[in-house]
């Protein structure tokens, strides 16, 4: 009609204003409130960048022991909702089960519902950022058919996390501080990344006033796409397909062919047109794993950083700006840790949901705030009469 802009994947539309996350696609640069994401990842820890997306600024600390104190106090979920876990098949895949269970926390927790109160949002909020690692974790522990692990809130955030998913009942577990290091950095490289597609889902949801719970859950929906956070499922996948070095060429020119639908998973980005910063960090710390777990000799380390290499010099990547992306190098240390590749996006999930909550809260307390609503250009039938379905 000429009335409206046409942009679909929205290449072009700034849809909010924000003051969380900046990242300068061309440069290869990520801020969370201004700090440089390798900065954050080498210094600061989970919790202390929950609280920066969250208020805005670092912590003091006593803010962070507070903070802290806030998320520990939460991080059980109500008994009742053990229930969910065993109404689902055990093969069932944690996205499933992690995005019914986020949704049906809004059956739960009535007391922080009410979004027009700026105390109650807090309460829901802390209350999904001490939570999803519990869910997260029981839905592994579902899989495997073992008994669900408490929380135990003497242990820093990721610590706690690995504690819940390894430890079983009978036998002593120890969290590893370097793998617990690398835990938490995967999950600081995860926090936010501004307006991507299940952030942007979780805005849209909550712009109608929905509860936050569900606006987390359509998040979570979101994240599990192959082009967004199931990528780091694809990716180790397609790494292990591709098994040994001599393949790779063969994967390469798949990749090149516009008539093979197949695309090198965990390679390109909206955003990124030079290297994802996020993913140089991950490789060093794929590195750090490996070598702590003496698996140094990973094969798919090994086809790992071939293929990236081979990539980065070949003119159709390089044409393209396609580079690494996060999810690359993510899933070789999941693996490493111990987690099946059908975890891996759960876990992204976890890591996200601070983030879409500092944008839930932020867009929930802009006084600009409208309901989300994009228009369309139509390109159906034109106007026609009903046909009685005998004359058919
Ligand atoms: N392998 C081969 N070719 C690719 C790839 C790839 N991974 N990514 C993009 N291209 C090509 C694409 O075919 C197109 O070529 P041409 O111009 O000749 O038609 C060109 O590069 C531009 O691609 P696009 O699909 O228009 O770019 P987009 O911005 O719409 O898509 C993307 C971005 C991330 C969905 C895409 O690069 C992709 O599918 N990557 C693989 C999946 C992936 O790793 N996703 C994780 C993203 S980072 C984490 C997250 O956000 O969750």
């Amino acid at each position: 009609t000429g009335l409206f802009t046409y942009d679909p994947g929205f290449t072009s539309t700034a849809a909010c204003d924000s003051a969380i996350t900046y990242i300068d696609g061309d440069k290869g640069e990520l801020l969370y409130r201004g700090y440089p994401i390798d900065q954050l990842a080498d210094n600061s820890s989970y919790i202390e960048v929950c609280y920066l997306l969250l208020y805005g600024e670092l912590p003091s600390k006593a803010d962070l022991r507070d903070f802290e104190n806030r998320v520990t106090r939460h991080t059980m979920v109500h008994e009742q909702m053990h229930y969910f876990y065993r109404g689902f098949r055990r093969d069932a895949h944690p996205m499933a089960i992690v995005t019914g269970v986020v949704g049906a926390m809004a059956a739960f927790y009535h007391d922080s519902t009410d979004i027009s109160d700026p105390e109650q949002r807090e309460i829901a909020s802390i209350r999904m950022i001490a939570k999803l690692p519990t869910i997260v974790a029981m839905a592994y522990k579902y899989s495997v058919g073992q008994p669900f692990v408490y929380p135990r809130n003497d242990l820093d955030y990721a610590s706690n996390f690995l504690h819940m998913c390894f430890a079983v009942p009978a036998e002593e577990y120890k969290v590893d501080p370097v793998v617990a290091r690398a835990m938490d950095r995967i999950f600081t490289l995860h926090a936010d990344h501004e307006q991507n597609a299940s952030t942007s889902t979780v805005r849209l949801s909550g712009s109608s006033d929905a509860n936050p719970f569900a606006c987390i859950a359509a998040g979570v929906a979101c994240l599990w796409g192959p082009a967004h956070g199931g990528a780091n499922e694809a990716a180790l996948n397609m790494l292990r397909q591709i098994g040994t070095v001599d393949r790779i060429p063969e994967f390469i020119a798949r990749a090149k062919d516009k008539n093979d639908p197949f695309r090198l998973m965990g390679f390109g980005h909206r955003v990124y047109k030079n290297y994802d910063p996020r993913a140089a960090v991950m490789q060093e710390s794929a590195r750090e794993v490996l070598d702590l777990l003496g698996v140094e000799n990973n094969p798919t380390l090994q086809v790992a950083q071939e293929l990236e290499k081979i990539a980065l010099e070949d003119p159709y990547f390089v044409e393209r700006k396609l580079y690494p992306n996060v999810d690359f190098y993510s899933g070789i240390i999941l693996d490493a840790i111990g987690f099946p590749t059908s975890m891996f996006t759960a876990i992204f999930a976890l890591s996200r949901t601070v983030g879409w909550i500092a944008q839930w809260k932020e867009m929930i307390g802009d006084p600009q705030k409208k309901i989300g609503r994009p228009r369309q250009l139509y390109n159906g039938a034109t106007k026609r009469d009903y046909v009685d379905i005998s004359a058919r």
